[in-house]
């Protein structure tokens, strides 16, 4: 009987100790694009993710300005290598070393970075079989420097996969099957996801008459389900999301975990499969979905990471819907409130 209090203790510690990682991991991101020249200063828009209470963000390249300004600013940060510098790190031991003591060491006191990018979407392409030397040498690099709370992956596109539907028969194309093999073992031994690239929306928006907008946008109801051998889908980011875990599961990776690095929903330059309206739905459903931590038909309850694309419009990319999936127009006023 007398240790029944510290029992309790530790049931509460537990329990605290629960609590706080659930919420360490289970919120929203949004990637910082900076692709426009009438953005915001970094110092503006670090303190736009605070007051607007997103706890990641995922910045393309290693910018100082954006770095200095994430200093002291608890933001847990992904932090992408330019896919120019992978065939340098992927060569040369040293070459790693010098990023990380450029981009990270000066930071780590205080900037919480948790994740490096090593590449965007560039499995597949020339630069596929460079990945995996450029993780493991950055990897090397980061633990030699006492950072071995960051991980170090890299983040894939839909065209990875030969096949993604339905998500049971999801598979890398042949073309990476190599390549996918070789960064899914990296992943596996140093415990880090592999980031995708999940985009509903250019599904819907290329086949709007098989798609059901409802399926499109995570309005589930039982109208829009499919079945997938013994899995019922009522939406097309868990099939999506699912497709990556079996062709995982088929080079015998199924163990690591697929974060997302990049959703969302054009707000215009596509009408009528483009709206606000439709944009703010997505994303809270998105939202809601994640914090629920449902998980995917094929990983119940598993953890899903997500970051939203992206912060601003950014009217220096491609005109059209690539310059409308911000959260924020540049003036730092909401596009549509993300509740
Ligand atoms: C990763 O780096 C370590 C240390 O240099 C080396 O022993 C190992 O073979 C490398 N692995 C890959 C897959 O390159």
């Amino acid at each position: 009987m007398r240790y029944m209090p510290s029992t309790w203790i530790t049931v509460l510690v537990l329990v605290l100790l629960a609590h706080q990682i659930n919420i360490s991991f289970a919120c929203i991101g949004v990637c910082y694009g900076l692709n426009g020249d009438n953005l915001p200063s970094p110092k503006d828009v670090i303190e736009l993710y605070k007051r607007s209470q997103i706890q990641r963000i995922r910045i393309f390249e290693p910018l100082p300005e954006v770095l200095e300004a994430l200093r002291g600013s608890n933001l847990l940060v992904t932090l992408g290598m330019r896919n120019e510098d992978i065939t340098n790190i992927a060569a040369s031991q040293e070459a790693a070393n010098d990023w990380v003591n450029t981009h990270l060491v000066p930071y780590k006191i205080d900037v919480a970075f948790r994740y490096v990018t090593v590449g965007n979407e560039v499995i597949p392409g020339p630069l596929a079989n460079y990945v995996t030397k450029a993780m493991n040498n950055t990897w090397n690099a980061i633990v030699s420097n006492g950072l071995d709370r960051v991980r170090v992956t890299t983040v894939v596109p839909a065209n990875a996969l030969g096949v993604s539907y339905p998500p049971s028969a999801g598979a890398f194309s042949d073309e990476v099957l190599g390549a996918m093999t070789d960064v899914a073992t990296i992943l596996y031994y140093t415990h880090a996801p592999l980031m995708i690239n999940v985009y509903p929306y250019f599904a819907y928006a290329s086949n709007p008459e098989e798609i059901p907008l409802d399926y499109a946008l995570l309005n589930s109801n039982l109208q829009t389900v499919t079945v997938d051998g013994e899995l019922n889908y009522n939406n097309l980011f868990d099939a999506m999301v699912d497709a990556f875990n079996t062709a995982l599961e088929k080079i015998n990776m199924g163990d690591v975990y697929v974060f997302i690095s990049e959703t969302g929903w054009p707000s215009a330059g596509n009408e009528p499969y483009t709206s606000i309206e439709n944009a703010r739905v997505y994303n809270t459903n998105v939202k809601k979905h994640i914090h629920d931590q449902v998980g995917t038909p094929r990983r119940p309850g598993r953890m899903l990471d997500t970051f939203f694309f992206a912060m601003f419009n950014e009217n220096l990319k491609p005109a059209g819907v690539e310059q409308n999936f911000g959260l924020f127009y540049p003036d730092m006023s909401p596009v549509y409130p993300l509740d």
